[in-house]
């Protein structure tokens, strides 16, 4: 099946991946494992191992566990806030990876200039317009732009906002990926048409056949409607919690006692802020485990973006690729 439309306005988006189709599938942690990027990759999308929390000789291991399974191009996902980034970012190197997302914060200096070392291009969130120009600036090859809607950590700005705001500026001259929301190729064919170069989708891959995650956890995905996707809320003023997307459970209520805990933390045993964040992000590293690898659908955390509602089945990566692109191509045909 050929999509030509589609792969017109994803040129440039393809050359720069080295990939078929310029879907790449958000890095999700503990689910973008080797199975699911390895499926993504070869299915002609480009697949992003998420390095979440891992240590840098696991990561080094599921590096060349993903690519014993695809000869394809695929990316690895680090978190800025990481103690271990330089080590994590070595790895990448050793190994060729072309393509690293940072992700969760502005890069620290140095970071970009070492991945650009091998060669690899950098991939970087731009939460608004001016931080999008400073890190094109900083050496960014490409921005991803998220909104509010999709799964895991969250900006205040909806994906149809940004999409408006940033590409119209920057997106003639460089390359924008659109991410948040997207379930079908319908938005996909809108995005592409407003400039970007492609599109990221979490959620609407989370659940594919290939994907690790327990049974329970997709079923609650299948069972989902977009409004069961909520933000956390912050408790404490002082403590800037990023907010995070899931699916309301219990688990959302424990996060909420768990921000307590950390604020009474920071004003009776003196803990630096920096310490207080990173307690959070381990608090969801350890609740997104429980809910993907145990199934703890009560108690874990059940990240997913607002388009959980289009997500009713398991479907291979590669039926759920090829029905993105035949909507989006028959949205572009009937324009
Ligand atoms: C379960 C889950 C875990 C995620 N973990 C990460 C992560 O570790 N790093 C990251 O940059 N983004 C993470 N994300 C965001 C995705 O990479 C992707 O950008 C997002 O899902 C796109 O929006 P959508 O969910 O509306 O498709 C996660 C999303 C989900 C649903």
């Amino acid at each position: 099946m050929t999509y030509p439309l589609t792969a017109h306005l994803m040129q440039r988006g393809c050359d720069f991946l080295g990939s078929e189709h310029a879907i790449l599938c958000g890095a999700m942690s503990w689910v973008s494992e080797r199975h699911l990027v390895s499926a993504i990759s070869e299915a002609g999308g480009f697949g992003v191992i998420a390095c979440g929390a891992m240590t840098p000789e696991l990561l080094d291991a599921e590096i060349a566990a993903t690519a014993a399974l695809t000869a394809k191009p695929f990316g690895v996902n680090l978190i800025t806030m990481h103690p271990q980034l330089f080590e994590l970012i070595e790895v990448c190197v050793r190994h060729k990876v072309g393509h690293v997302v940072l992700a969760g914060g502005i890069p620290p200096k140095g970071s970009v200039e070492a991945i650009k070392t091998s060669g690899a291009k950098v991939i970087c969130f731009a939460p608004t317009l001016a931080l999008g120009k400073k890190l094109l600036r900083s050496g960014a090859d490409a921005l991803v732009i998220e909104g509010m809607e999709a799964g895991g950590h969250i900006g205040p700005v909806s994906t149809s906002v940004l999409a408006q705001e940033i590409l119209p500026v920057l997106a003639d001259e460089h390359l924008v990926f659109v991410a948040g929301g997207i379930g079908r190729g319908e938005a996909i064919a809108g995005y592409l048409e407003m400039g970007a170069c492609g599109v990221q989708l979490g959620t609407r891959f989370a659940c594919a056949s290939e994907s690790i995650a327990h049974p329970a956890f997709k079923k609650a995905f299948f069972r989902a409607s977009a409004r069961d996707a909520v933000a956390s809320v912050q408790v404490d003023p002082r403590l800037p919690v990023i907010p995070v997307r899931a699916l309301k459970n219990k688990g959302s209520e424990l996060f909420t006692a768990k921000q307590l805990e950390v604020a009474r933390a920071l004003d009776e045993d003196g803990i630096a802020m920096g310490e207080a964040q990173l307690q959070i992000e381990h608090y969801w590293a350890g609740a997104l485990r429980r809910a993907v690898i145990d199934g703890d659908i009560e108690h874990g955390s059940l990240m997913a973006g607002q388009s959980v509602g289009m997500v009713t089945q398991e479907e291979p990566v590669a039926e759920i690729i090829a029905k993105l692109l035949a909507e989006s191509e028959a949205a572009l045909g009937r324009r």
